[in-house]
C-alpha cells in the first residue's frame, strides 16, 4: 500500500474512487472545482439537505466530467467542528468505502474539515491509520477464498489531496498513521491466530523476524533452563502443566544513545488460558487464545516505534506460556518463590497472568528503565467495570498516569484510571506465604494490579488491563490491536 499527499487537480485525477468530505461551511477550492466539472452536482447534493444533516451520509455517484470512476460525497454533518471521536468514525467510514474489494486506487479530499484540538496532520494520520486497519483481513487459516474475499484487487494506493505547501507535512502524517496502523494489524493477527499455531515459540519467532527486519531491533529469547537459573518460580508454576515449552522474549529497540534509560513494555503472553487445575467453563473458551494480546500489543508497539524511528530506547519483555491442567500442573495451595524472593501461595491457578508478569517485572528492573508499562488481559473484573470501551489504568506515578490518560483521549484508544492502595493490598494476605495470588471478593482488577505493584516498587510503573478492549466478541469477533494506538501516541509524545 502506498499513501501519498499530493497537490493535484481533482477533476482530472484518475482513480477508482474519489472521496470528497463536504464540510458545512463555504465550499473549499477543490470541491468548487469538482462542482464546476460535474455541473453543480456537489452543490445540488448539499442543497437537497441530506448532506448537511447526517454525519457520514454518503452519495455514491458516477458523474461524467471527472476522471475518477466513482465519487463519494461524505458529509461532516451540520456542526462547525467535529470532535476527535467523530473524525475517527468518519475516517473509519471512508476506510470502509475505499477498502471494498475492486477498488485499487482512491483519493480523498479533506479541505475545510475542522476537528477539535486537531490540525490537518492529525486528521491525515488518523485517516491513514483507519485505512490500514480497515484493510486488515484474517483469512490465512481458510483453505479457499470466500465470496467476499474473492480475487478482485484490493486497495494499492491512497492519495490525499492537499495544497502544495502542505505536501511534506501531510506526507509525514500519512507515514505516521501507516506505521501505527501496521503495528495494530500485526497485533491483531497474532491475536487472531489459533493457539495451536500461536504458541510461545511462535511469538518468539515473530519477535525474531521483527528484529531481522530492522537494524534498530534486537531479539533475545530465553528458554526454560535459563528461567530456572534466574529463579522465575512464579512464571514456571504457570507453565508446569503444559507440554508446550515457554519462552521469555526480550525485544530491544534502540533509537537513542546507549546511555538513555529505556522505557520497558511488558506484555502478558498466555497463548491459551484454560485456567489450569481451576479449569474455566467451556462456553467461549476458544476466546482464551487472546490471552496473549498484551504480548502482541508490546510487539506491535515496537514495530510501530521502529517504523516511526522514535528517538528513544525501548525494551519489550514478553513472558510467553500456556496455562493447562495435567498431572504436572500447579495445584491450588502450592507455594512458589518468585524471582525477587517473594513467596506466593497460589490459591487459584486461573490467576496466572500476574504470576508470569511478576517475574517479568522483576526482570525489567535490570534495565534501570525510566518507566515500565505492563499490558495484560488480566481480569474479567475489568470487563465488568469498564466494558469494552476503556482499558483499566493503574499507576504508582501521577505524571505517568496523566500522560497515558491523555494519550488515550488523543488516540481514541482510551483508558480510565482505577485505584491502587493499602486497603486493597491487604486482601492479598496469605497465612502461609508472603502473598496470595488472589484477593478474594471485590475489586478483582484492583487486587490484581496491587499484586503486580508489589514487584514494581523500584521504578515508575503503569499497568493496563486490556481484558475488555483487546478483543471483540460476537459476529465480527477478533483482536482489536489495542492498546497499540495508545502506546504509540504516548511514545510519540515522549519523542517531541
Ligand atoms: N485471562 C483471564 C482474564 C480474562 C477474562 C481476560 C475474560 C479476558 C476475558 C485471567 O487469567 C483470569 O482468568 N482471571 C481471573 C482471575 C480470578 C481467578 C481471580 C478472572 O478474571 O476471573
Ligand atoms: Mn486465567
Ligand atoms: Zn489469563
Amino acid at each position: 500500500m502506498e499513501y501519498r499527499a499530493l497537490a493535484l487537480d481533482v477533476t482530472s485525477h484518475a482513480v477508482d474512487c474519489l472521496v470528497a468530505v463536504v464540510p458545512s461551511g463555504p465550499m473549499p477550492a477543490p470541491l468548487a472545482a469538482l462542482d464546476r466539472a460535474t455541473e453543480g452536482l456537489v452543490e445540488a447534493a448539499r442543497a437537497a439537505g441530506e448532506l448537511a444533516r447526517f454525519l457520514g451520509w454518503s452519495h455514491n455517484l458516477r458523474p461524467p466530467g471527472i476522471a475518477a470512476k466513482r465519487l463519494f460525497l461524505v458529509s461532516t454533518g451540520d456542526k462547525e467542528a467535529l470532535t476527535r471521536d467523530q473524525w475517527r468514525k468518519l475516517a473509519a467510514a471512508i476506510a470502509e468505502r475505499v477498502t471494498g474489494r475492486g477498488i485499487e486506487s482512491a483519493a480523498v479530499i479533506l479541505e475545510g474539515v475542522a476537528v477539535e484540538d486537531s490540525d490537518r496532520t492529525d486528521c491525515a494520520a488518523r485517516l491513514a491509520e483507519a485505512v490500514v486497519t480497515g484493510s486488515y483481513r484474517f483469512a490465512e487459516c481458510k483453505s479457499k477464498a470466500s465470496e467476499d474475499e474473492d480475487n478482485r484487487p484490493s486497495l494499492a494506493r491512497l492519495d490525499l489531496v492537499c495544497a502544495p505547501e502542505e505536501v511534506a507535512s501531510l506526507q509525514a502524517a500519512l507515514d505516521r498513521g501507516q506505521a501505527i496502523g501496521e503495528g495494530i494489524n500485526f497485533t491483531r493477527r497474532l491475536g487472531d491466530l489459533p493457539p495451536n499455531i500461536c504458541t510461545p515459540a511462535y511469538l518468539a519467532g515473530a519477535a525474531q523476524s521483527l528484529a531481522e527486519s530492522s537494524p534498530r531491533l534486537t531479539a533475545r529469547v530465553l528458554e526454560e533452563p535459563e528461567m530456572r537459573e534466574l529463579g522465575m518460580g512464579a512464571l514456571l508454576a504457570v507453565t508446569a502443566g503444559t507440554a508446550t515449552p515457554p519462552r521469555l522474549i526480550v525485544l530491544e529497540y534502540r533509537g537513542a544513545a546507549e546511555s538513555d534509560p529505556p522505557i520497558a513494555l511488558v506484555g502478558k503472553g498466555v497463548t491459551f488460558d484454560s485456567g489450569g487445575i481451576c479449569l474455566k467453563p467451556s462456553a467461549n473458551l476458544d476466546e482464551m487464545k487472546y490471552d496473549m494480546c498484551g504480548a502482541a500489543g508490546v510487539l506491535g508497539t515496537l514495530l510501530a516505534a521502529d517504523r516511526l524511528r522514535l528517538p528513544l530506547n525501548l525494551v519489550g519483555i514478553v513472558p510467553a506460556v500456556e496455562n493447562m491442567p495435567s498431572g504436572n500442573a500447579t495445584r491450588p495451595g502450592d507455594i512458589v518463590t518468585a524471582m525477587d524472593g517473594t513467596t506466593i501461595e497460589i490459591l487459584n491457578t486461573d490467576a496466572e497472568g500476574r504470576l508470569i508478569l511478576c517475574d517479568a517485572l522483576t526482570y525489567a528492573g535490570r534495565y534501570r528503565p525510566s518507566a515500565v508499562i505492563d499490558v495484560a488481559t488480566l481480569t474479567g473484573a475489568c470487563v465488568v467495570a469498564l466494558g469494552h470501551h476503556r482499558s483499566g489504568l493503574f499507576s504508582n506515578d501521577e505524571a505517568l498516569a496523566v500522560e497515558l490518560f491523555e494519550a488515550g483521549e488523543r488516540s481514541g484508544d482510551k483508558v480510565w484510571r482505577l485505584p491502587l492502595g493499602e486497603e486493597y493490598d491487604e486482601q492479598l494476605k496469605s497465612p502461609f506465604a508472603d502473598l496470595a495470588n488472589v484477593g478474594g471478593k471485590g475489586a478483582g482488577s484492583v487486587t490484581a494490579a496491587c499484586f503486580l505493584g508489589r514487584f514494581a516498587k523500584d521504578y515508575r510503573w503503569a499497568h493496563l488491563d486490556i481484558a475488555g478492549t483487546a478483543w471483540k466478541s460476537g459476529e465480527k469477533k477478533g483482536a482489536t490491536g489495542r492498546p497499540v494506538g495508545l502506546l504509540a501516541e504516548f511514545l510519540l509524545n515522549r519523542s517531541r
